[in-house]
């Protein structure tokens, strides 16, 4: 080896979760090389340089202490694959489009092409790691695919899920709740199970480093994201209830959640969960169960997904019924458009969905988010001619005829609501989809409240 690292480890994909994860592994362990390689060149480029291509709170802090010591972000795929130990695949794995499984399962292409490009190009052993989600026993299948194309190396395949969330990835990454590591029960198995605990050592205490085979390890990250996602709709369900009902979706998930056994995390009532994961694992859960004939635990699964679709009709519903019937030519501003607070990614979030529903019923529609106009820009490309997008919320709230709060961004909750009111259409009104305003306070103000699962303020 020409440079003094104890070991090269490549990862392949520069996104939200390859970047944020290698820059934490070189912060924490110096003495590995750690190249992060992508197809996208403009990607690569923005990671070089101060405009990181994603925004996560704390990244480049830590990218600038790493990057050019024992970080590097590179388009040299084939030359970094050869030169390396250990190589994670983090790479997106979007739902099937087309075919058998279209809509359910994930989409394996790159994965294949890439376990093909690692048995063509590789010399020496290697190491790799599953950090995609992926469904259950896709881990064999690349096995397979490595071994036969290649038979001068041994590839060892383990599966090491990430559980972090975006806009908290760098304390997800320093304090993770625990490191699950799942390889196979044969001596290299193990011990290329120990070089990565090895790693994950340098900072996470020993028992919060898990342990398992390699299904066991695949399957616990889509039970993980689907009983999250349940919860979600559990509360949004019963936030439905509480809308006919006068109760208060707030006051019950705090009852709720002060059951020990509950817990109170992941109870706020929204319009929605969005994000790259969630929906895409359940599906990948529901069809695996279906694969195997469990059309039961399929259909209890699925479910979580129509109920987080319900949410968000619902949402749109009411403010056509609030309005008087008709959303035609009323000019609508949405606060926010990522999936939620802290990140710029807009993936399945359902301000997606609602703007769509939005143009249906012909409002003209004004976006304004800190920090993910860009990616709102591409999303609504398709319906670019009723859309605008301003970052100031003040303009972006001027002559409009309601408000609608779709990400729970803190600036949201600070801002002088007297001064947007006076310059807004009247009857004002806000539609508070994440409940993060004080209803009491804009109902004093002139605004006609609509907060998410409990009684609305009206002044007619
Ligand atoms: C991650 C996980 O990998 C995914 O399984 C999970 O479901 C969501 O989180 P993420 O980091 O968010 O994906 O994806 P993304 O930001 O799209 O980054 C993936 C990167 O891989 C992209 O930059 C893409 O250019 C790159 N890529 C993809 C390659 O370099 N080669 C390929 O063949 C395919
Ligand atoms: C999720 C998992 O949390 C993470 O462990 C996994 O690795 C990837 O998927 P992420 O998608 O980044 O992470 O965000 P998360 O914080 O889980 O939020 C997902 C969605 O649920 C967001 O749209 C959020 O607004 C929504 N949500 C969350 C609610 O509506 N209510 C809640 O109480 C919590």
């Amino acid at each position: 080896m020409a440079d003094n690292f104890y070991k090269h480890i490549v990862c392949i994909g520069a996104g939200y979760v390859g970047g944020p994860t290698m820059a934490m592994i070189a912060a924490k362990c110096p003495q590995y090389k750690v190249t992060v390689v992508d197809i996208n060149a403009q990607r690569i480029k923005s990671w070089q340089g101060n405009e990181l291509p994603i925004y996560e709170p704390g990244l480049l802090d830590i990218v600038k202490k790493t990057r050019g010591r024992n970080l590097f972000f590179s388009t040299a795929v084939e030359e970094n694959i050869k030169a390396a130990e250990i190589i994670f695949v983090s790479i997106n794995t979007p739902t099937k489009t087309y075919g058998s499984g279209a809509g359910k399962t994930a989409d394996l292409q790159y994965w294949e092409k890439i376990a093909r490009e690692i048995s063509k190009v590789s010399e020496s052993d290697k190491i790799i790691v599953e950090k995609s989600t992926l469904p259950v026993r896709t881990a064999e299948a690349m096995e397979r695919i490595l071994r036969v194309n290649n038979k001068k190396a041994h590839f060892e395949v383990l599966s090491n899920p990430e559980f972090l969330a975006e806009g908290t990835a760098i304390s997800d990454l320093e304090n993770p709740d625990r490191v699950l590591i799942g390889a196979r029960d044969t001596q290299s198995g193990q011990k290329a199970m120990l070089e990565i605990v090895d790693i994950y050592k340098h900072w996470v205490s020993k028992d919060k480093i898990v342990t398992s085979d390699i299904w066991s390890s695949e399957l616990s990250k889509l039970a993980a994201n689907a009983f999250l996602a349940q919860r979600i709709s559990s509360i949004n369900s019963i936030s439905a209830l509480c809308e006919k009902t006068e109760a208060d979706i707030t006051k019950v998930a705090r009852a709720i959640g002060m059951d020990r056994r509950i817990g109170s995390n992941f109870l706020n009532a929204s319009i929605g969960f969005g994000g790259s994961c969630f929906k895409k694992d359940i599906l990948n859960l529901v069809y695996i169960c279906e694969y195997y004939s469990l059309y039961e635990v399929a259909q209890y699964w699925e479910n979580v997904i129509k109920i987080n679709e319900y949410q968000q009709t619902r949402f749109v519903k009411n403010m056509v019924n609030a309005m008087f019937n008709t959303l035609a030519n009323k000019r609508i501003t949405l606060f926010g458009f990522a999936f939620k607070a802290n990140t710029s990614d807009t993936r399945e979030s359902p301000a997606i969905y609602i703007s769509h529903k939005l143009a249906e019923e012909h409002s003209r529609i004004i976006v304004s988010d800190p920090k993910a106009l860009d990616n709102a820009q591409y999303d609504l490309k398709g319906i670019a001619d009723c859309v605008e997008f301003e970052l100031d919320p003040y303009k972006a709230a001027r002559n409009a005829h309601a408000i609608a709060i779709i990400t729970e961004w803190d600036i949201y909750k600070t801002l002088d609501y007297e001064r947007i009111y006076q310059q807004m259409e009247k009857p004002a009104f806000i539609f508070d989809g994440r409940n993060i305003l004080c209803h009491k306070k804009l109902y004093k103000i002139g605004f006609n409240v609509y907060p998410l699962g409990m009684p609305c303020m009206q002044h007619f």
